[in-house]
């Protein structure tokens, strides 16, 4: 290899090992903040060490002995062959099976540990995965977010997980999707997504056929980012979410805030329930739901296409699909035309006026 050739590689090796350094990463699997990761990383770490051993050994003697016998000028004869070795391969043979059984025991035994049954005290919340968001919903609290996953720090929480696609309708709530229960596949043309916060839980497959379970707790409170981690369409990279963990009666708080009904209307924000009800063919509640929304008739508009919940929208971080931070600006950009941020997005771009985009910002940011 030419020098050029060999300081090219260099720099690039060097440049791809410094990209992976980061001084803000959010998202550190070997940084765990709960019970699930800290058990994960435990395994890990030793095996990893046990990895870096076996390596070093195994190419320090591949170097040294290319090195120490390489062909050298003038040295014309070749070397006495050597066939076969029957200690040496018994040991080769067996050594690494020891050292694989050694690794076994405390994998196998953690396998066991993370699929306890977390016991009555558990926070159940059902997770569906959408193409491309998820949605939380609290059977018991009646509650229903998407986005953000809320939990109380220091009790473990209990994630039954299905993924779910267009066509699939709000109601009957998740319910659907519970224990080892096969999901309809009525629910529609759903895909495989994969749902993990690296500081908090491994990561968990979710299917459109079977329910799966989690396990996890937060040990402290702070925001946890996740995301999707199996590849499932066109913005499966938007497919992101946070664990917002908050310390117990902080949690009791957040689930009377969420549910009790939205907001107030006035002036623009009144004018923003209009735009809400009537844009495009059939409003924005041809999709989504508000709780308390309510119809001339008296009756609760619900959105018929399983989009996003947008009860107490104020009061969330983050929205499609947590790819945009919750100000008037991400707002303003987003209603502007969905697909242009988010490809293949079901929001539809209605061609709002900018007076009719600020109207409806107006109305979201009214449910608190
Ligand atoms: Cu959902 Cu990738």
């Amino acid at each position: 290899m030419n020098r050029k050739v060999l300081a090219a590689v260099c720099v690039v090796a060097g440049g791809l090992l410094l990209a992976a350094c980061a001084p803000n990463a959010t998202q550190s699997a070997l940084e765990p903040a709960g019970d699930n990761a800290e058990k994960a990383n435990n395994l890990f770490v030793p095996v990893f060490w046990v990895a870096v051993a076996i390596f070093v050994i195994v190419e320090g003697a591949l170097l040294f002995f290319a090195i120490r016998y390489r062909h050298r000028k003038g040295r014309d004869t070749i070397p006495p062959q050597v066939h076969g070795n029957t200690r040496l391969e018994i040991a080769w043979t067996i050594l690494p099976a020891v050292i694989l059984a050694g690794v076994a025991v405390p994998t196998v035994a953690t396998i066991f540990e993370l699929a306890r049954d977390p016991g009555p005290d558990a926070l159940e919340v059902t997770v569906l995965g959408h193409q491309w968001w998820w949605e939380f919903d609290y059977p018991e609290e009646g509650v229903n977010v998407p986005n953000e996953l809320h939990v109380p720090t220091g009790r473990p929480v209990l994630l039954t997980m299905c993924a779910v696609g267009v066509g699939y309708e709000n109601q009957p709530a998740p319910s659907e999707c519970q224990g080892d229960n096969p999901v309809p596949l009525t629910l529609g043309n759903s895909v495989i997504h994969s749902f993990w916060a690296p500081e908090l839980f491994g990561t968990q497959d979710v299917f459109p056929t079977y329910a799966r379970t989690l396990t996890f707790a937060a040990d402290e409170p702070g925001v946890y980012e996740g995301q999707c981690k199996e590849f499932c369409g066109l913005s499966h990279a938007y497919m992101r979410f946070v664990v917002v963990a908050h310390a117990p009666a902080e949690f009791e708080q957040w689930v009377a805030d969420q549910q009790r009904p939205a907001g107030s209307l006035e002036g623009a924000a009144a004018e923003g329930l209009r735009v809400f009800l009537e844009a495009g063919p059939a409003g924005c509640t041809e999709c989504h739901s508000v709780n308390g929304l309510e119809d001339a008739n008296g009756e609760m508009i619900r959105g018929s296409i399983d989009a996003p919940n947008l009860s107490h929208f104020a009061s969330r971080a983050c929205f499609a699909g947590c790819i945009l931070e919750n100000t008037d600006e991400n707002l303003r950009r987003w209603l502007a035309d969905p697909p242009a941020m988010k490809p293949g997005s079901l929001m539809p771009d209605y061609e709002l006026t900018s007076e009719e985009i600020d109207q409806l910002i107006a109305f979201l940011n009214t449910l608190e």
